[in-house]
Parts: C-alpha cells; structure tokens; sequence
C-alpha cells in the first residue's frame, strides 16, 4: 500500500516539506500503531480531497443490516469551527479543538426497520456500534493520509445542535478533530493481551 508519510512517522520529526509528499510503505499493522489520539495540531488547513477520503473510508463501514445510520458533517469554516470548538472545550477538557482546523461532527441517523427490530428482539442498540466502526474507519483513513484525529465524546450536544440546525430527536454521538498532528507518535497503552483475550471460554 502506498500512502503519505506522517509529519512524525515513526517519531521522527519530518520538516513540513517532507511531511506530505513522500511516499511510504505501510501495512495495516503499522497503521493502527501509528493512528492515535492528536490534541496538538498545526495551524496548516486539510485539503478538502483528503476529507473527502476520510469521508468515504467511513461510508464504506460496515453496519447492523446495512443501515448506515450516520451523518457526517464538516466545519472547516474557521468562525463557525470555533464555535463548535466552544461546545466541546468545559471543565479543562479539549481545549485543543480550538487548534484544530476541522471538526466532523456525527450525527445518528435512523437505523433502518430490520436493524432496529432486530436490536429490539436481541436487546442492543446496533446503530451506537455501527457508528462507531464508521468513525474508527474514518480515523484510520486520516492517518493513512498523514492527518491527526481526536475521537471527542465530551460536548455540549444541545449547543452543537442548536448550531448546525441539527433536529432535535437526533443524537449526537461523537465529534472527531482533524488536522495535521503537531504530535510525536506514542507508544500505545493497552492492557495486556492476556488480561483483554481469551481463548475458547471466557475464564
Ligand atoms: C468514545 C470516545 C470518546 C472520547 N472522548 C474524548 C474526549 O472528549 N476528549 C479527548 O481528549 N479524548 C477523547 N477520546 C480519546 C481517548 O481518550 C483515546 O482514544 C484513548 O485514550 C486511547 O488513546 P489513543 O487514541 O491515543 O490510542 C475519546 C475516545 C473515544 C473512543
């Protein structure tokens, strides 16, 4: 797989000119160690195609009976970001939205009659799980491109609402940041595989 070099691929600190346009080989594994959670971005805008990419890595998620229940919506409008920005940032918590250059903010749509029938005869909610491979798709199509995101479930969701005119039965699951990482990438912690897997019964 071809793909762009991240400003802080394998944390090494790449000037902006090398960031973007060099070509790496990058297989999957090293893509899911490489995606992580940006809270430092640069003041550098994304390019509306690798939104768009991002857009489509999440439109192609699977979902409970293909429902596809999501909205994506994106504020790379500066004032209008910043407003979003301004519902997420409370209590000390994702000051950091205001650096970054875009907020996509995810709204759950109707599930289709088969997933919601089907979750009621099984007892979940199979469109939280639907949208939330979707926005982990959409993540790891970022960093694919070189592009940091933030997974942001801390907000004021009847603000955003009231902001983008968004009716008020939706929910408002997640808003992502997006822009270019100002970040080193970081050793994941993660619990051991042997406390988080099992093998063939659940002790
Ligand atoms: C559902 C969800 C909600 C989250 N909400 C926030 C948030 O409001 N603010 C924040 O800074 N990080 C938030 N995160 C990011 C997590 O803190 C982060 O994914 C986790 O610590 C693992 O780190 P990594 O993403 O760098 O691997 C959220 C992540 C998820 C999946």
């Amino acid at each position: 797989m071809l793909l762009f070099k991240s400003l802080y691929y394998n944390g090494q600190n790449l000037s902006r000119k090398d960031s973007s346009f060099v070509y790496l080989r990058m297989d999957f594994s090293e893509l899911i160690k490489l995606r992580q959670s940006v809270r430092q971005y640069s003041d550098r805008s994304v390019e509306r195609e690798k939104i768009i990419a991002c857009l489509e890595a999440a439109r192609l998620a699977p979902s409970a009976n293909n429902s596809q229940p999501w909205k994506f919506i994106v504020v790379d409008e500066p004032e209008l970001k910043n407003r979003v920005a301004d519902c997420t940032a409370s209590l000390g918590m994702n000051k950091f939205t205001y650096q970054a250059p875009v907020m996509v903010v995810v709204v759950l749509e109707k599930e289709n009659l088969f997933s919601s029938l089907g979750g009621k005869v099984k007892d979940k909610i199979f469109c939280h799980y639907d949208v939330g491979l979707a926005i982990g798709q959409f993540c790891l199509q970022a960093a694919e491109l070189g592009l940091g995101t933030c997974i942001i479930g801390w907000f004021d969701e009847k603000k955003i609402r009231e902001l983008l005119n968004i009716n008020r039965k939706r929910r408002i699951p997640l808003i992502i940041s997006l822009g270019y990482s100002e970040t080193p990438v970081k050793a994941k912690k993660r619990k051991p595989m042997d406390e988080m897997s099992r093998w063939n019964a659940y002790n």
